[in-house]
């Protein structure tokens, strides 16, 4: 681990749109990032937050009969509940109609036009207001936008903007690419992406002439709203102060979508360069969550899960686990609420809960609720790396693996009760071995609520005060993950189920 304190970003989500699982997906995988780091090093920092200009939103607030910044007033609040919906917390929340954000943009707009990236030319091209962005002709499909989820008509633009020298930037990002693979993952989306850049890069129009809802640039225009969202990343660390946050924790990771990648592996680590700062240090772009049908989950195809709905129907939690048990973070994967349910009743109820359960109901008939002294253990062999592991599955953004990891510990816990037998040993007055039994199973019991507490905030700390442990098992993780370090006499408090059965809706 290098001695730079963590910062990881999700993409600022565009504020016309409604929340949806997949936007959820990003903002849970940096909560889990950061309290994860955080447990392992001490400290950890997250951004999350709005896109709030262009061209789409102003035609947005025109159609609602209301000021741009009305209406986005308007919308932040239920974006800023998304975190916080899903136990998520973030170190800041940045909307880019803030103050400190317009500073930030000027400073890097003034820094690269000093140094002669920045110039004024004729941009004439095709426009999609939905996706804010420039077509070649040949890319269009019938004319239209040649976005599969968009195919919108475009408009014909001409006028005088700011264009960034971006082509200037190709041998640079090659060379980065090829000497830090590691830089962009998963390798479809480096192999995309580098066989752009082996294509040639044009220069970029960063400035729009006769919009006015945007970063307003000296001489008339804004900013291009993707130029603007690109540089909140920084606004938030204090830029263009470069000590403080800055110093502290730039360059950061980014978790964005695969569609996206363009923007964060080529123009921005360019736009960084010629601001004389570092490139972001990995960005990681997740795969989609698809709806039952197989396509994209989007506001657009209106296929899209409810994130608050499913909150609802069962518990952030559970949701969280899916997310990150269901398949490895790089690949698409299908979400449904039969799916849900099912990993909820089988991995969280039976695996997880009965286990708590059981473990406590006997530690409570046979031992009074108080736990043993603590013996030489196999199970403390096996698992004494298991913090280590574990860190460095989530850091690699091997989520899944991580949850995999914990899981062995669970039904490695389960199997020591069906073949140790704990009843027996009790009937039998076997003493010592129940004691090593009970002492085993609630260790590791708090093993796991350590363990999943970035995954599961909620029900690992309900976890934590069943076993009778003071606070939250928000510890940190290389001394709280010794095996034996729970200590002989705590008192044990069973509480309720931590995942009680789901049944099916019956069928209409
Ligand atoms: N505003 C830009 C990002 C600017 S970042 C400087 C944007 N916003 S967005 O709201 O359209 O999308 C935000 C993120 O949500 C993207 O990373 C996108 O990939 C992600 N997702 C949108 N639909 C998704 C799924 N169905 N599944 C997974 N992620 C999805 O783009």
């Amino acid at each position: 681990m290098s001695s730079r304190p963590f910062y990881v970003t999700t993409p600022i989500y565009y504020i016309s749109g409604t929340p949806h699982i997949g936007h959820a997906y990003t903002t849970i995988a940096a909560d889990i990032l950061a309290r994860t780091a955080r447990a392992w090093d001490g400290e950890a920092r997250s951004l999350t937050g709005t896109d709030e200009h262009g061209q789409k939103v102003a035609q947005a607030a025109a159609t609602a009969g209301m000021s741009a910044q009305a209406y986005v007033d308007d919308l932040a609040p239920k974006w800023r509940g998304l975190g916080p919906a899903f136990d998520a917390q973030f170190s800041d929340f940045i909307r880019t109609t803030e103050p400190r954000h317009r500073v930030a943009c000027l400073a890097m707009f003034e820094k690269m036009r000093a140094n002669g990236d920045v110039y004024l030319g004729t941009y004439e091209g095709w426009y999609c207001t939905n996706d804010e962005t420039f077509w070649p002709e040949a890319k269009l499909v019938d004319g239209r936008c040649p976005n599969p989820e968009c195919r919108r008509p475009v408009e014909w633009l001409s006028e005088q903007n700011w264009f960034f020298r971006l082509s200037a930037y190709r041998d640079r990002l090659i060379a980065h690419f090829t000497a830090h693979p590691e830089f962009l993952r998963p390798a479809s989306v480096y192999n995309e992406m580098m066989r752009t850049l082996e294509g040639g890069l044009e220069d970029l129009s960063i400035s729009r002439a006769t919009l006015d809802w945007g970063i307003p640039l000296p001489g008339g225009g804004v900013l291009y709203v993707w130029f603007d969202a690109l540089i909140n990343y920084i606004t938030a660390l204090g830029y263009p102060d470069e000590g403080g946050l800055m110093a502290r924790y730039w360059p950061g990771m980014h978790l964005i979508g695969k569609e996206i990648a363009r923007f964060h592996t080529i123009i921005w680590p360019a736009m960084l360069w010629s601001a004389g700062l570092a490139e972001p240090a990995r960005v990681f772009a997740h795969g989609w969550i698809l709806a039952d049908g197989g396509e994209k989950m989007s506001k657009s195809l209106g296929n899209a899960l409810e994130p608050f709905a499913l909150v609802d129907a069962f518990g952030a939690d559970a949701v969280r686990y899916f997310l990150f048990r269901e398949a490895p973070f790089g690949s698409d994967f299908s979400i449904s609420v039969d799916k849900l349910r099912s990993r909820h009743n089988a991995d969280l109820g039976n695996d997880l809960g009965n286990l708590l359960r059981r473990s406590l109901a006997m530690l409570a008939r046979y031992r009074n609720a108080l736990v043993p002294q603590p013996v030489e253990s196999d199970l403390g062999e096996r698992f004494g790396e298991i913090g280590a592991q574990v860190h460095e599955h989530v850091i690699a953004l091997r989520f899944r693996e991580g949850l995999e990891e914990i899981w062995n510990l669970v039904t490695a816990l389960n199997r020591e009760i069906d073949e140790r037998k704990p009843w027996e040993l009790h009937k039998q007055q076997r003493d010592a071995e129940l004691d090593a039994l009970l002492y085993d199973l609630c260790e590791g019991l708090r093993f796991i609520a350590i363990l999943i507490h970035p995954f599961m905030p909620a029900k690992a700390t309900e976890m934590w005060q069943q076993l009778g442990q003071p606070g939250t098992p928000e510890v940190p993780w290389q001394s709280a993950l010794r095996w034996g370090t729970l200590a002989a006499g705590t008192q044990v408090a069973p509480g309720e189920p931590l995942f009680p059965r789901l049944e099916a809706p019956p069928a209409a």
